[in-house]
C-alpha cells in the first residue's frame, strides 16, 4: 500500500524532474525542439499537488489530450495526428501518458519518428494496489504502467497491462 501511494509517486516524480532537466539540455545541445507528452499542469492523482509542485515544464510542444491552453490536445491514439510532427525534429520527454495507449507499439513507432532515438520517461505509477484497483479510480481508460526509459542506456521499452494483466517488452 505505502509503494502505491507514496513510495512510488514520489520516485516518479524525482525522476521525471531529472529526465526532465536532461531532456531540454539534450534538445539544446542537438537543436532540436523539446516535446512533453503530459500537461506539467495537471494529470497528478491529487490536482492540487500538479499546480503547486509540477515535476516539469512545458515543452516547445506540449502533447496531452485534457490539457492546458498552452498544451497541444492530441490524442496519442490517433496515428494522422502525429503527422504534423517531423522525423527527428524533438527530444521526447513523456510523463504519465503512455499508460493510455491503446497500441503501444504504434505509439512507441511515432516516438521513435519524431524523436530520431532521443525519448525519455520516468514511466508510471506501481505497487499491488496501484496495479489491482487504485489505477481505476484515476481514469477508466488507463491500460498500462510503463517502466522507466531512456534512450541513451536502454533498447527495450517494457511496461504491464494493469490489472496484472501481463506485460510485454518492445525493442525501441
Ligand atoms: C498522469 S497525467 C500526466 C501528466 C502529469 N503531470 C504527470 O506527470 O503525472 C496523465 C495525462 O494523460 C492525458 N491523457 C489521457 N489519455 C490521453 C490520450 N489518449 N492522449 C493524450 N493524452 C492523454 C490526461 O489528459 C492527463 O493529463
Amino acid at each position: 500500500m505505502i509503494r502505491s501511494i507514496l513510495i512510488s509517486p514520489l520516485k516518479r516524480y524525482f525522476l521525471t524532474k531529472r529526465l526532465f532537466t536532461e531532456a531540454k539540455e539534450l534538445a539544446q545541445s542537438k537543436g532540436k525542439g523539446l516535446m512533453v507528452i503530459g500537461d506539467p499542469c495537471s494529470g497528478n492523482y491529487f490536482q492540487f499537488m500538479s499546480s503547486l509542485f509540477p515535476n516539469c515544464e512545458h515543452g516547445d510542444v506540449t502533447v496531452d489530450l485534457g490539457g492546458c491552453d498552452d498544451c497541444k490536445r492530441m490524442d496519442i491514439n490517433d496515428m494522422s495526428a502525429w503527422n504534423e510532427f517531423e522525423d527527428g525534429a524533438f527530444v521526447v520527454m513523456e510523463t504519465g501518458v503512455l499508460g493510455f495507449s491503446k497500441d503501444p507499439e504504434k505509439v512507441l513507432g511515432q516516438i521513435r519518428r519524431v524523436s530520431g532515438g532521443d525519448f525519455l520517461s520516468a514511466g508510471g505509477n506501481r505497487g499491488l494496489l496501484w496495479e489491482m484497483y487504485l489505477y481505476k479510480t484515476y481514469s477508466k481508460e488507463l491500460i498500462y504502467s510503463m517502466d522507466p526509459f531512456d534512450s541513451r542506456v536502454d533498447v527495450y521499452y517494457s511496461g504491464i497491462r494493469l490489472g496484472r494483466k501481463g506485460s510485454f517488452r518492445l525493442k525501441f
